[in-house]
């Protein structure tokens, strides 16, 4: 199951968030797979512990990353089990099926998206406190832990929409471009301290997130003259490569993984 790269992360204490579905999932599954010791955080406690179920050495966590006592308490149980942690990748984030309805009625009636008139602070806050808040209680917990070891390596995923920002998604497009300036920020900080902090940045891929988008949108993304929507494992591997000592020297990337939907 590790394939070529069995054994790459033996020996290795590695936290993944947002784990119990789609790429976090995807994550955690190759980690165990390439001999990490696995923490698999997620809101959803259950759906971390199905993950944790099949793999060895992996326990599941229960996390809201929006909440920073939650991630503290997560990164103190790591390390009272441990004393340490080698690699954190960070998965969890939220879309917002309302305002992709939106937009695929607009799309649909072939009319231009109206959403930011009418999306709610509400609405803006979730996706700004997961997103983002959430990024930053995880990136500062890690600091915390892996700073003082001179040793670590994270990896926070954000996405191509804050690049190609999308109408009618304007809070996701800001959470994202946020989070990967706050990473980036962050790296340039953390590598004086021997931590690489790097990001992934997936276009459309399928997950438990891509399920929840309207057919109407869903077909804007299929373009045969790029590759399909990327697997969960595709963008996985990314994620491992990041948090690999193959990519020693890369620090503050934004890798962009779109399949070739457009460059930057
Ligand atoms: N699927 C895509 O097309 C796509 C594209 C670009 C970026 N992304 C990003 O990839 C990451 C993973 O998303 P996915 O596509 O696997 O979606 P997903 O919905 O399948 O998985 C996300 C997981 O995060 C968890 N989560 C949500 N809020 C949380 C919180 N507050 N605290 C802890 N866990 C929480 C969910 O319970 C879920 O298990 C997200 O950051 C997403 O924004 C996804």
């Amino acid at each position: 199951m590790g394939g070529e790269h069995a054994g790459r992360f033996e020996g290795r204490v590695a936290l993944v968030t947002g784990a119990g579905s789609g790429i976090g999932a995807a994550v955690a599954r190759r980690l165990a797979a390439q001999g990490a010791e696995v923490f698999a955080a997620d809101i959803d406690g259950l759906a971390a512990e199905a993950v944790t179920k099949e793999l060895p050495r992996a326990r599941p966590l229960t996390v809201d990353v929006a909440e920073p006592a939650d991630v503290d308490r997560a990164f103190d149980e790591v390390v009272r089990r441990h004393g340490r942690l080698d690699a954190l990748v960070h998965a969890a984030g939220v879309d917002d099926p309302t305002a992709k309805e939106w937009i695929a009625e607009a799309l649909v009636g072939n009319r231009p998206p109206e959403v930011t008139g009418r999306l709610g602070g509400d609405a803006w806050r979730r996706v700004m406190r997961v997103n983002l808040d959430g990024t930053f209680h995880v990136l500062r917990a890690a600091l915390r832990v892996m700073a003082p070891r001179r040793a670590g390596a994270v990896v926070t995923v954000g996405s191509s929409s804050a690049f190609d920002t999308q109408p009618g998604y304007p809070h996701y497009a800001a959470s994202k471009a946020g989070a990967h300036a706050l990473s980036q920020s962050v790296a340039k900080e953390a590598i004086a301290f021997g931590v690489r902090v790097n990001t992934v940045a997936p276009g459309p891929t399928e997950t438990g997130m891509a399920e929840r988008t309207p057919a109407a949108l869903r077909q804007g993304f299929a373009d045969p003259r790029v590759r399909p929507y990327a697997t969960p494992e595709e963008i996985a591997d990314i994620a491992l490569f990041l948090a690999s000592d193959e990519a020693a020297n890369l620090v503050g990337a934004v890798l962009l993984a779109n399949g070739g939907r457009f460059t930057v």
